[in-house]
């Protein structure tokens, strides 16, 4: 769906979209596989949704926005599930509040499946009719975005349980890796095109294309390494305020952090294979926007602005690197490339670019009304399904969240 100059080619036919439709569909059922319905409805905190909520809002979305509006003759599975079901879409009505999500013991998980295959057959005549690809390719990019949330909320709510109960089993033997040396990417500076334009799907977000300001500067050629968060926390890093944003510093203190999340004792973190040994020299994760900040003050350098990211990302295949292929435990590896295995912090501000206009309708208010106080996320990561991420792509979070694939690539003023 997603076309680039990586991946040539016109907008794509009916039959291509109605493989895509069914593909991603099968593969957010696949990820639950694992679970029981206790396992898909608990929900660990606000921020993160119950794997059955999940599977029951992407379904929620093609009713609402594609079968209610355009398939004729259509009537609501439920007509009392969108008020459990719609997130955040003050044009839809009321709904539950975001945390009592994990109350919903019904609906149950096999009642959700039943909706999901009504919903799957409803779609087959509206995904032959170009006249909705573009909405059709929206919903597509919106549970892509789900099947990343589930992955990483399904993992907060284990990680509660003392057990350290794992998704999927422990593999015998993890593939062995290394760090190479921190290489650097140079760029003069000067004036930079940004942000999406063309042909292919994109996010409101990520246009209009415009023209930016760029001065000399240097982005790593790989991520920041457990191991080198290990050197960082042995020389004090969590303990001196002045490598730290005030805002970091109050919430260092406050909530008593000393690591990234899921760490253990004895060089440990919690995976969806349950606990296991940290691999120093994969990429470091689960980290904050402070965390992020204070580490590049500590190595003498800063986070990349999101344009500067995106020039250099411009140059590289989004399609490459550690991302989500099948229903597999997603774990940060160290993969080369600008897409894969963390997503990484910028110092951007989430903000509508120059020209940004909010679509109009229900879906208006996909992005845009989130542009206050979150911080961009640029690349793709190992829970990302392939194909869902751009170098024009915009992710967005509050900058304490560190339940996320989110890591860090250093950058450095070359003035
Ligand atoms: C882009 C990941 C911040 O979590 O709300 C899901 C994705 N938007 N449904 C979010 C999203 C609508 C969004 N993030
Ligand atoms: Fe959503």
């Amino acid at each position: 769906m997603h076309r680039n100059q990586f991946s040539p080619g016109s907008t794509p036919d009916a039959s291509g979209l109605a493989c895509e439709f069914s593909a991603l569909r099968s593969l957010t059922e696949a990820l639950v596989a694992p679970l029981s319905d206790a396992d898909a409805t608990i929900q660990s905190m606000p921020d993160a949704s119950p794997a059955k909520w999940h599977l029951a809002h992407t379904t929620w979305f093609w009713e609402t926005f594609l079968l209610r509006e355009h398939a004729p003759g259509y009537t609501l599975h439920n007509d009392r599930w969108p008020f459990l079901f719609n997130s955040y879409y003050e044009a839809e009505g009321a709904r539950i509040a975001r945390g009592a999500r994990g109350l919903l013991s019904r609906p149950s998980l096999e009642e959700i499946f039943e909706w999901r295959a009504v919903v799957d057959a409803a779609m087959a005549p509206l995904l032959a009719d170009p006249a909705h690809a573009d909405l059709i390719a929206l919903g597509i990019a919106h549970e892509q975005q789900h099947i990343e949330l589930l992955l990483t909320d399904i993992k907060h709510a284990l990680f509660q349980n003392p057990l350290g109960p794992a998704m999927w089993d422990a593999r015998s033997s993890p593939p062995a890796l290394t760090t190479a040396a921190m290489g650097w990417h140079q760029h003069p500076g000067g004036i930079a095109m940004v942000g999406h334009e063309g042909a292919g799907f994109a996010f409101d977000n990520e246009g209009p294309r415009h023209r930016v300001l760029l001065q000399p500067f240097a982005l790593a050629d790989r991520l920041v390494t457990n191991g080198e968060w290990d050197a960082f926390i042995s020389d004090g890093g969590y303990a001196k305020p002045r490598l730290w944003l005030a805002d970091g510093w109050a919430w260092v203190q406050s909530e008593h952090i000393r690591a990234p999340l899921y760490w253990g004792e004895d060089g440990t973190h919690f995976t969806h294979r349950g606990w296991q040994q940290r691999d120093p020299h994969a990429p470091v994760t689960h980290i904050s926007y402070y965390e992020a900040d204070a580490f590049a003050t500590w190595a003498g350098a800063r986070l990349p602005t999101e344009f500067e990211w995106e020039v250099i990302a411009a140059a590289h295949d989004p399609a490459l690197g550690n991302q989500l292929d099948r229903a597999s435990p997603p774990l940060p590896s160290g993969s080369p490339g600008l897409f894969g295995d963390c997503w990484q912090f910028t110092r951007s501000a989430y903000l509508p670019y120059p020209g940004f206009r909010v679509p109009d309708g229900a879906v208006g208010e996909y992005n845009g009304k989130f542009m206050s106080g979150q911080v961009v996320l640029r690349g793709a990561s190992c829970a990302t399904v392939r194909g869902h991420s751009r170098a024009s792509y915009r992710n967005f979070f509050y900058p304490h969240q560190r339940w996320q694939f989110t890591g860090l690539r250093l950058a450095k003023d070359l003035i």
